[in-house]
Parts: C-alpha cells; structure tokens; sequence
C-alpha cells in the first residue's frame, strides 16, 4: 500500500457513475443539477448564499447585508439574529421529529443511550442553567475536555444556547497542552468527565484537568463541572469541582436560546500550524451554521430517515460540524461511538453499523486502512446492507483503499464521497455531490457549490492542468474561519500572505499542494508546509521540536514525517544530545514518553534518530528536505550544494 504519488495518480483513470437508484432519490440528481447550482453560485455567490440561509434556517430576525469582505476579513449575514442550538433543536420540536432519535450513543464497554430531540432539548436547556448558575455569561469561553460520550455534545449546544463560545480539548491531549488552550482561550469553566474509555483502558481526564490547573495554571478558569462515566474515584476540589448530576437535578429544563448576532463567535478550536504554538481558529455562528447544514445536507444527501454514523471524536472540525451542529441542524439522527477498532475487537465498527442498520458511514483513510490490515473477514461477517453512502476524510486516501472501501464496505453500490476540508474552513469544500458527481478513487472530485477553487504557483497564477501547484480559494464562503483568537496578524500571514492577492483578489492558502485534472478534478497531495498527518490528525513539526527541546537532553531537534503503511504518516524526530548525555535505547523511550507528557500520544515519535549534528544551510537553516529523504529510506534528492558541511550527511546516513 502506498500513499498517492502524482505518478500514481495521474495512472488512476477508474471512474464511478453515481448509481442511479441513488440519484433518483437524491438532494441533487444529475451533474447537470450540480452545474447549475455551481453556476449560479459563481455568478451571484450572495444571492445564492442568501435564499439558502432565507431557506433553511430559522432567524430570530432577517439581516442586513448577506456579505461584508474587507480583506481578509469577511463577515456573514451582518444584522442577522440566529441561534444556532434553537436551529438544532428547538425548530424541531414543533415537527414530528420531536420523538425521532437526535442521538444515539454507543458506549463502552457496552453501553447505549438514544435521546430523541425533545429529550436532548431538556438536557442542553439544563446544562446551559448550570453553565449560568456557575457564573457563564454570554461572551465567555468554555473549555470542553471530554470522552465521546452524550454529554459533551450536550455541552457544546449549551454553550451555543447561551451565547459563550465553547473549546473543546481533544481528550488524548496531555495537561500541558489542555493548559495552554485553556490559557490562551481563557476559559471561565471546564467540562469533563471522572475519565473516558479508549481500548479498554481509562483515560483519566479529571485528573489531566486538575494538573492543568495545578499552581494556578490557567487562572482564568473558576470552575470545573464533571461527569460521572467511568466512576473510579477522582479528587473532587470543594468550591471549583462540581458533580454534573448533583447540578442537573433541580436544573430548570427552561432556557430560551439567546438571539446572538450573526458573527457571534460561535467556538475557538485550536490546530496545529507551522509555528510552536497551535492556533486557535475562529468561527462564527450563523455562516457556520448555514455552511455545515447545507454541506452535509447535499454531500451526504441526509434523509429524514437515515441513521449517519461520523467516527470522528468531537475534539476535532470533524466532530464539531458533521457530529454535532451539521447533522443536528438538518434533523437528522447522529451516531456517536466511544470506542475504537482494536486487535481484541476488529469487527467492533461493524457491529455498529449491524447494530443500528447505519445508512451513512464516515471515517478517514487511516481507518480504512487499518480495517485492511486486519482482514475483510470481519465486516464480511455482518450485515451492512443497511449502508448507502460512504464517506472520508482527514487525508489524501490511496485508490486501493478507496477501491476495498467500495467492494467490502459498500458492496460496490455506496457512492464514496472523499470530503477535503480543513479546520478552518467549516465544512466541506471540495467533495462529490453522490448523486451528480461520478467519482475517480482517489480524488476528492469538484468544489462544493459557492467554493472557487484552484491550483496555482507562488504568484497565484493557475498552473496547467495536471500540474501540481498549491490549492487556494478564491471567493469567501460562509463557513470560513473569520481569524485566529486573539492573533488577527498570524491570521492575514499564515492564509493570505503565502500567495500575494492577484489582480485584487485574495486568495485562501490552505497549505496542501494539489492538481487539477483535464476534467476540473482535484488530486490533493498533501502539505506543502511544515504541517504533518499522522493517522489524519494535523501536527506541526514545530510543535513537537518544541516539545523536544523542553526536555535536558535535547540539544536541538528536528522532526519530518515519515511514510506509514496505516498512519499515512508518522513522526520522525533526529535529536542531536547535550553534551553530557549519550545516546541509548532508554533515552529514545524517555523522548518519546516526553512528547506524550507535552503534547499527547497523538504525537508520539514513531522514530528517534540520535545525530552529532543537523544538515543546515551555511545560514543556518535545517535542510528538512534531507531529512524527509532520510526518515523515508529514499536516496537524498535534489540540491546539497548549500549545505555548510557536507560530511554531516554521511554521519547521518549512519546515526543510529
Ligand atoms: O492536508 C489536508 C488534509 O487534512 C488537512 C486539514 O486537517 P484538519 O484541519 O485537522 O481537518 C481534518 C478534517 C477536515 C488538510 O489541509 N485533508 C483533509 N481532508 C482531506 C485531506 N487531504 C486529502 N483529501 C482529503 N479528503
């Protein structure tokens, strides 16, 4: 198995017609539907934005101007009032789908809850009366550090219904990293759990937020609110720790969504860039809102009577938009699972699906290619007749995968919707349409409807066709980031800058490299920056130097992905040592366990490599591109004529 190589790509000529029994039914029909929508989109991208939002979502009050782009700031609906948890919840109770199941929870080990929309109403409207009993005013931010389990959804749709703006931690960061978000954020109060399950084992979340906290960590936080799940005890700090069940009973189920303007902020979710610190990326409430609910409700063609399964964690974009605010908003029925496949339990995703006839399945290639890897005995051995779409996302996915998605999952009539997307933009934008768009394994197909994209060089000039260049958008689109918290700057320089505006338009630099094909498909590559994915999970190689160094060790360190047969990628870090220590099999243990203290084991180092020096340019500057060949086994490729000393390369082709 490998991972997309333009020589490879370019050879995969398989093309899928959307079944037409699914057309039939489907929210777009035919291509020439996706056309015309695509079209008037681009001729008029206000309008079109405008009678979606006129459409489909419920507004407190109309607003005033669809769009408002002083570069690169842009801003949606201005003078509109919406709320976002009233348009995932409340708007529904007043249809039949009052007793339709909103959520359904499949727990470990063996636990299962399904709230019905009337039923998740009354917890969120609880939950934001506790949020104001604890001092949450509409304006401040929440942090949510939780295990995939009801409440932390419920937790995010309080926060909306109040007007504070939620972040959430994903639960597999260490306390450090927690503290640093929570800093940066300054969080008034945080939710979490006495701990979470992952593969059998606890993961002790209570305990990660009070390290967090220790010594006045992050002094911005008053409260702490925690769920039971997995019962096994925690310290609970009298005055800031509260038990959720003591606080719900006697909660009032009344909490009328508060009318928030249009550009409220929404959620804070921070991601990884090129420098040390991850960026906290803004968005706002109503063009995310209408962004999400239109992209699911065409992508993945959501029917009132399907039940769509997203295997993402809430702590990602992913959870946020196609678990919670996306589903939830179209009236759909969501499936959120807590576990994870394993080798004691491989076919435990199919029994999901079995279990509750799933009809959409979303997950990212790494899983898929895991699922390979552990044999097609295991689906083969349950019904999954029920599904009807497949999707993925999070990583350009290789065409045998794609291929074995479609035969052993989808029994080769589920169209496959690859989704490219980012945290920062919203939701998808380049996707298939499954009823409209046939599909090339491999490619992520043709822009969303309102999305310009293209493929161009450092100038902004388009590239030819299947020629690779860097991807960028053209046009703002509702559900856009609006700008790092607390960091405009870092904002205008890491999307708009990259790429000079060209002819007065600017340009979105999305950081991934791609081509376009003879017939206006996109091939995304992956990142053209210092950014790695490892297991569809976005890392800066910045950050875990940083982590590196922090340790009294590490002299200087340098990290680059690595191909990985599953992962996709993995982290190889080169470490050059203080002089008192020497290398040994111990340190490269000590190392990587302290990335997992840092960062969270997400970013431990598949790889550590002891060298006596860096290949670096004569000012100064590691030669990554060395090092990458390096870490992948490859020949060095390229120029080495500027490197300072050139016998660093041969110690390095023999660093243990
Ligand atoms: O490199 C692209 C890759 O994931 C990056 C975004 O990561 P993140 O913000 O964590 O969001 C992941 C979930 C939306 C992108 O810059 N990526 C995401 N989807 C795809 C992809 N690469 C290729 N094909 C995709 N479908």
């Amino acid at each position: 198995m490998s991972e997309p190589t333009i020589e490879s790509i370019l050879q995969e000529k398989r093309s899928f017609q959307p079944p037409q029994e699914f057309s039939q039914k489907a929210h777009i029909k035919s291509l020439e539907d996706y056309q015309q929508l695509y079209d008037q989109a681009k001729a008029n991208p206000q309008k079109f934005w405008a009678d979606l939002a006129q459409q489909e979502l419920h507004w407190f009050q109309k607003w005033d101007t669809v769009m408002d782009w002083q570069p690169p700031f842009a801003k949606w609906f201005v003078g509109g009032k919406i709320n976002i948890s009233y348009n995932c919840l409340d708007r529904h109770l007043i249809t039949w789908r009052r007793n339709k199941a909103a959520l359904i929870w499949e727990g470990e080990p063996g636990d299962s809850r399904t709230l019905t929309y009337a039923q998740l109403h009354r917890e969120v409207c609880q939950m934001a009366n506790v949020f104001k009993q604890l001092g949450v005013q509409k304006g401040d931010r929440v942090g949510i550090y939780m295990p995939m389990i009801p409440e932390a959804a419920i937790a995010m749709l309080a926060c909306a219904r109040i007007g504070a703006a939620h972040t959430v931690i994903f639960g597999g960061f260490s306390a450090e990293a927690l503290k640093d978000r929570l800093v940066d954020a300054a969080a008034k109060l945080v939710v979490t759990a006495d701990g979470g399950w992952r593969k059998e084992a606890i993961v002790p979340l209570k305990e990660q937020v009070d390290k967090s906290l220790a010594n006045n960590g992050a002094p911005t936080v008053e409260n702490v609110l925690v769920v039971e799940r997995t019962k096994q005890g925690i310290q609970m700090e009298p005055g800031r720790d509260h038990w959720w069940h003591d606080l719900q009973t006697g909660a009032s189920a009344d909490c009328p969504a508060e009318p928030m303007d249009a550009e409220d902020m929404l959620f804070i979710l921070y991601t990884s860039g090129t420098t040390g610190k991850p960026k906290g990326v803004v968005h706002t409430t109503a063009g995310y809102n209408l962004y999400t609910h239109m992209t699911l409700k065409w992508a993945f063609d959501i029917q009132d009577t399907d039940v769509y399964w997203c295997t993402a964690d809430v702590g990602w974009i992913t959870g946020h938009s196609y678990i919670v605010y996306g589903p939830l908003s179209n009236g759909a029925t969501t499936l959120m699972y807590e576990g994870a496949p394993r080798a004691s339990n491989p076919g435990c995703f199919w029994d999901v699906v079995e279990k509750y006839g799933v009809n959409i399945f979303y997950t990212a290639p790494t899983a898929i290619r895991a699922f390979i890897k552990m044999g097609e005995e295991h689906p083969k051995a349950r019904n999954l007749s029920s599904l009807r779409l497949l999707g993925t996302v999070g990583e350009p996915i290789n065409p045998e995968a794609w291929m074995w998605y479609h035969r052993v999952i989808g029994g080769e009539r589920c169209p496959i919707v690859d989704t490219w997307w980012q945290t920062e933009t919203g939701g998808f934008m380049i996707t298939p349409l499954p009823g409209a768009t046939p599909t090339k394994p491999g490619s992520a197909t043709r822009p969303f409807p309102g999305i310009i994209a293209e493929v161009v060089d450092l100038e902004g000039n388009p590239v030819a066709d299947n020629q690779g260049g860097y991807l960028v958008v053209k046009h703002p689109w509702p559900g856009m980031l609006r700008t790092v918290y607390g960091n405009p700057e870092r904002f205008r320089r890491t999307y708009w800058e990259h790429i000079p505006p060209k002819d007065g338009q600017y340009l979105y630099f999305a950081g991934d490299g791609a081509r376009k094909d003879e017939d206006g498909y996109f091939w995304v590559m992956g990142r053209v920056d210092d950014v790695i994915n490892v297991a569809g999970h976005r890392l800066g190689t910045m950050e875990v130097e940083s982590a590196l160094v922090s340790h009294a060790a590490v002299a200087e360190a340098a990290v680059v992905g690595k191909p990985d047969e599953v992962k996709g990628e993995e982290v190889c870090a080169f470490v050059t040592l203080e002089g008192s220590y020497s290398a040994s099999e111990e340190l490269k243990k000590e190392l990587k366990q302290h990335v997992v203290k840092e960062i969270g084991a997400i970013a431990r180092p598949g790889e550590i490599r002891f060298t006596e020096a860096m290949p670096k340019t004569r000012s100064g500057k590691i030669m990554r591109r060395l090092l990458r060949n390096l870490a992948s086994g490859q020949e060095i490729a390229g120029d080495t004529s500027t490197l300072e000393d050139r016998s660093v390369l041969d110690k390095l082709r023999g660093g243990s």
